[in-house]
């Protein structure tokens, strides 16, 4: 109910602490399963001067129209293409959409219902793409890795394909499809492949920098034609900060619509959203600026080391196991003897926020720049009591 007459400030602040006390915080080294984490402070601050800024309305905020290009061709930059076509959008999810967008509007010409081939490990957020799309999502097999299968995949292909969707950071277990197989056969049926690196648009160029790992994931790969990639995952940019590339002009066109009434640059827009927050534009330009490849090298090592730590604490567990080597920040752990129900339910109870992921059945850790060694160490304690105390029937 909307109170009649204003609360103070003091009022306000007061219940609203109150209520948020049951938020769980990035501070205290938790959580140890989100994608997301504390942005870096010269991003909060920018984004809390510029709080009032509209990206919806770009002729108005000429300069924050060029901040985001300037966004763009820095993401371009990690992403291997020297003159991206694209737009910010609100996270991964969005881009999701807009790449399926894309591809759609690009095969007009198909009779039947449209189809989209991914293998079955995409997020969760491709399926919301292609119910809000009228597009039918066929989902195609992994090997023992959780890889997209690039066979089963080819063999999906019919007249009514548009595009094929893979994932460069499984949300459950981190890992890269074959990109450079799956875009010779993209190449090869001139199907739109789409790159889902919403985790690891951050990650995978910089283990590459560090000689940890060296995978072709995204316009290095010829065939591919779009690819997300979050500035609020491993980016470091508050929320709401996603990214969505194009190679090519004409597939941006496909996602751009009039708006007639806006004036100038605001008379299209290339976005779900009409009114959205240029400051999370504005504090990505200033994170990625101020950290600079350095900057998100040393944050990567950092987590990647962390995740070295986890290992070493899953390897004393004897009824705990990885259920893949990591691929980047992320661990799927398999519970051989108590079920990931019950240690769900169980470290819950301790306080810990926990998340799983179906098929393999795991709990999933994201060892993103907020969890320290110490939380680790703590989480494993409690995991270790937890996954070794077999519950009586
Ligand atoms: C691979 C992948 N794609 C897309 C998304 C959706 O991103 P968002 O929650 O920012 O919309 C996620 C979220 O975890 C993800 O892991």
């Amino acid at each position: 109910m909307l109170n009649e007459q204003g609360l103070s400030e003091e009022q306000v602040f007061s219940r609203l602490n109150e209520l948020l006390k049951n938020d769980a915080t990035y501070r205290s080294g938790h959580p140890v399963a989100s994608m997301s984490t504390i942005p870096h402070s010269i991003g909060s601050k920018v984004f809390f001067k510029t709080i009032e800024k509209n990206a919806g309305r770009l002729h108005t905020f000429k300069g924050s129209a060029q901040v985001e290009r300037e966004v763009i061709e820095m993401i371009g930059d990690l992403l291997s293409l020297d003159e991206p076509y694209g737009t910010t959008t609100s996270g991964g999810t969005e881009s999701n959409i807009l790449a399926m967008l894309a591809a759609r509007e690009s095969k007009r010409k198909i009779k039947g219902t449209p189809e989209i081939i991914a293998p079955k490990t995409v997020h969760s957020s491709v399926d919301k793409a292609a119910w809000l799309l009228g597009i039918k999502l066929v989902k195609t097999g992994v090997d023992k890795e959780f890889r997209g299968n690039p066979t089963s995949l080819e063999k999906k292909i019919t007249s009514n394909t548009i595009g094929i969707f893979t994932t460069a950071g499984t949300t459950y277990l981190g890992q890269i499809d074959p990109i450079e197989k799956i875009g010779e056969i993209a190449e090869d049926y001139n199907l739109p492949l789409h790159v889902d690196a919403a985790f690891g648009g951050y990650v995978i160029p910089f283990l590459k920098d560090l000689g940890i790992a060296f995978h072709k994931f995204a316009f290095e790969v010829d065939g591919v034609t779009s690819v997300s990639s979050d500035p609020h995952k491993m980016g470091l940019a508050p929320i709401p900060a996603g990214s969505l590339l194009f190679r090519e002009k004409t597939f941006m066109k496909k996602i751009t619509k009039d708006i007639p009434y806006l004036q100038g640059a605001s008379s299209t827009q290339s976005t779900i959203l009409g009114t959205r927050p240029a400051g999370a534009i504005l504090a990505t330009w200033a994170v990625m600026k101020h950290l600079g490849k350095e900057g998100y090298r040393d944050i990567v090592l950092e987590c990647m080391e962390n995740t070295r730590v986890a290992l070493d604490r899953l390897e004393l567990n004897p009824l705990l196991k990885p259920a893949i080597p990591p691929v980047m920040n992320i661990i799927g752990i398999e519970s051989t003897e108590v079920t990931i129900d019950y240690i769900v339910e169980k470290m819950e109870q301790k306080g810990w926020r926990m998340a799983t992921s179906p098929k393999p059945h795991t709990i999933r850790l994201v060892i993103m720049p907020h969890v320290n060694a110490g939380a680790l160490n703590a989480f494993f304690n409690d995991l270790d009591q937890v996954s070794t105390t077999i519950p009586a029937d």
